[in-house]
């Protein structure tokens, strides 16, 4: 038997999806990418492996899972409502980067949703997804495949170097990087049974906000709503526990920089430098170990599907502090500062 994790990342060919199919069927665990990031998908039918799920990750059970679906129709069949605004984001954005909390039916089970009365559904728009999900024939529940906190993988080698030691993951479907980038928006719907009394988004994402209220009108953002009680709010189920604030987070530490001047450097320091896009003048003068520029041209899109690849990389240099340089924060900008704020939150 070849023991070498990397051995478990299959090309997607027609036998590697219906031996992927056949292991989530038997409960175990499959590497599946998606347009975002990769995800660790279990069936979501099945309470055990979904417990395999949270222990695979080191993730807490109080964080629950998204549930994926090959169509909108097998996303209703999860969910208790359907409301309007759902049926408009859904045909406009689905297949694709949007998650959306509804009151959830009681066959998926307590262990996906933590517990919540809410159920966060999504259709991801990456054919090896969808393939796989059609073959199964049951939803997935499938958070980022990284240990709990980390850098979402943007590669199936991600994947491996996350998980791969771990007997319950089977394979990793190899769907090349992903072309997103950062992960699917979350929002939160009100309707017939409760919900927030208006759109709010939980977690900023592949969906702008732009891209959402041209659609539904005015969306709240989580972090805003509840800025001054977040955790009371997370503790009554008001948003996403994910929004925790330290997550997506690289080893070495982080700093924001959002002055034009450059950020003081210590002495003796090995600093990287992480830029969204070209760098300003400053630069040149203070001496970096590495240098990542997300996109030259900053293309908010581009610099969001290299983020968590250069990422890691950085944190492979043993840098003594990582200096980021933020994006315009509007569209998919946002998403990509989000993720840095979150990764400098000591
Ligand atoms: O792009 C993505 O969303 C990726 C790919 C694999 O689909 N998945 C992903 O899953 O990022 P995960 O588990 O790493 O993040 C899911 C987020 C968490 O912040 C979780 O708290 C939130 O979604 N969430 C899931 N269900 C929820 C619910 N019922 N209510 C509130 N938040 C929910
Ligand atoms: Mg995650």
């Amino acid at each position: 038997m070849n023991c070498d994790p990397a051995s478990k990342i299959l090309p997607p060919h027609d036998a590697a999806l219906q031996r992927a199919a056949d292991a989530l069927r038997a409960g175990r665990l499959v590497g599946m990418p998606t347009e975002t990031v990769y995800g660790l998908a279990a069936d979501a039918l099945n309470p055990v492996a979904v417990a395999h799920v949270f222990e695979v990750k080191a993730r807490p059970r109080f964080d629950p899972l998204i549930v994926h679906c090959p169509d909108t129709g097998s996303a209703q069949e999860c969910v208790a409502d359907w409301p309007e605004q759902a049926q408009i984001l859904a045909q406009a954005l689905w297949p694709g980067p949007l998650t959306l909390v509804l009151p959830r039916r009681e066959h998926i089970a307590d262990i996906v949703t933590a517990g919540l009365p809410s159920v966060g559904v999504r259709v991801p728009s990456h054919p090896v997804t969808h393939q796989l999900l059609r073959l199964v024939d049951r939803p997935l529940a499938a958070p980022s495949a990284n240990r709990f906190g980390g850098v979402s993988p943007t590669r199936p080698d991600h994947v491996i170097t996350e998980l791969g030691d771990a007997e319950m993951l089977d394979c990793v479907l190899d769907g090349g990087d992903c072309r997103t980038g950062v992960e699917s928006t979350v929002l939160s719907l009100p309707h017939g049974r409760g919900g927030p009394e208006s759109p709010i988004v939980l977690r900023l994402g592949g969906v702008s906000v732009e891209a959402i209220e041209a659609l539904i009108g005015p969306v709240d953002l989580a972090q805003h709503r509840y800025a001054a009680n977040l955790r009371e709010a997370e503790q009554q189920g008001l948003c996403s526990p994910g929004t925790l604030s330290r997550h997506y987070a690289p080893c070495t530490p982080l700093t924001l920089w959002t002055e034009e001047s450059p950020p003081p450097m210590v002495e003796g320091e090995c600093c990287g430098l992480l830029s969204f896009t070209r760098l300003p003048a400053w630069a040149d003068e203070a001496c970096f170990a590495d240098i990542e520029v997300l996109s030259e041209r900053g293309d908010p899109a581009v610099a969001a599907a290299r983020l968590f690849a250069a990422m890691r990389e950085m944190d492979h240099l043993n840098l003594d502090r990582i200096i980021a340089l933020p994006a315009p924060d509007e569209g998919l900008g946002r998403a990509i500062n989000d993720r840095l704020s979150r990764a400098a939150t000591a």
